[in-house]
């Protein structure tokens, strides 16, 4: 008998694609280029995987574009890569909400500049109110971080009276999260052959489906995304049910 599929419909996208686009480093290095090159690639494949998204129905993308850690890296490198979102932003914002977008950044806002802060507030309130595509882009952001905020924030309503501790659930740790209202992400993929998660969406993670591909993300195309959809629908997902239930 056919194992039970993925409980999508059969030519469903994933209702939500995470992905950890990683790579850009080494593709301008296999071609004797500065990173930065690698990184501004990088924001072209950006454009190529939203807009396939947008018109394969998926509902919501998040991006991981500056974790937390990637402080750790040289300043140089740091400003290239903010440099690169601001670009993005300002030339790419009146596109996505002429396409329905609805942009949201997840992550701390400690540590960025002023003008990046700005152009994040003007992209949420922008596209507040569009039904398509949901955009999320992880800007310094860290899963341990996001969790551990996520408990000071119970830990403040429990002081305050407004929650009893025995009322903490999954689904009130989860609405504490930046991804409060976001459902989990369906398929967490990501590129360069790294297998890792790199703080990315930890609690959030809890029965996604992995796709891990070799191709470096500036080389990633449209035609990547439609096979690790394919891989995607693939898998079948039981959350720890029988595979017959
Ligand atoms: C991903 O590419 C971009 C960010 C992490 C912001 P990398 O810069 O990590 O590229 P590699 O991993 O060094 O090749
Ligand atoms: C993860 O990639 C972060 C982003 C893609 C933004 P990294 O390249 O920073 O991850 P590590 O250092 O290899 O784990
Ligand atoms: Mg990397």
């Amino acid at each position: 008998m056919q194992p039970a599929r993925n409980n999508t419909a059969e030519n469903q996208p994933p209702r939500h694609i995470a992905i950890i686009m990683d790579g850009n480093g080494r593709w301008a290095q296999a071609r004797n280029l500065p990173r930065v090159a690698g990184h501004q690639r990088g924001a072209a494949a950006v454009r190529r995987v939203v807009r396939a998204c947008r018109e394969l129905g998926v509902q919501y993308l998040t991006l991981y574009a500056f974790s937390s850690e990637n402080w750790k890296r040289p300043p140089g490198e740091v400003d290239d890569l903010m440099g690169l979102l601001r670009l993005y932003m300002r030339k790419e914002l009146s596109d996505l909400n002429k396409h329905n977008v609805r942009v949201r950044f997840i992550g701390e806002r400690t540590r960025l500049a002023e003008d990046i802060i700005a152009l994040i507030d003007e992209a949420e309130a922008l596209t507040r109110a569009n039904t398509g595509l949901t955009l999320i882009i992880a800007l310094n952001y860290g899963g341990q971080s996001e969790i551990v905020s996520a408990c000071r924030a119970i830990a403040r309503d429990v002081q305050a009276g407004r929650l009893k501790p025995e009322d903490i659930d999954e689904s009130v740790f989860a609405a504490h999260l930046q991804t409060g209202g976001i459902p989990d992400p369906d398929m967490i993929l990501r590129t360069s052959g790294e297998q890792r998660l790199s703080n990315f969406l930890l609690w959030q993670a809890a029965y996604a489906e992995f796709v891990f591909v070799d191709t470096l993300w500036p080389d990633f195309s449209r035609r990547n995304l439609e096979e690790a959809i394919c891989e995607f629908r693939r898998r079948e997902r039981r959350y720890g049910a029988r595979p017959d239930e």
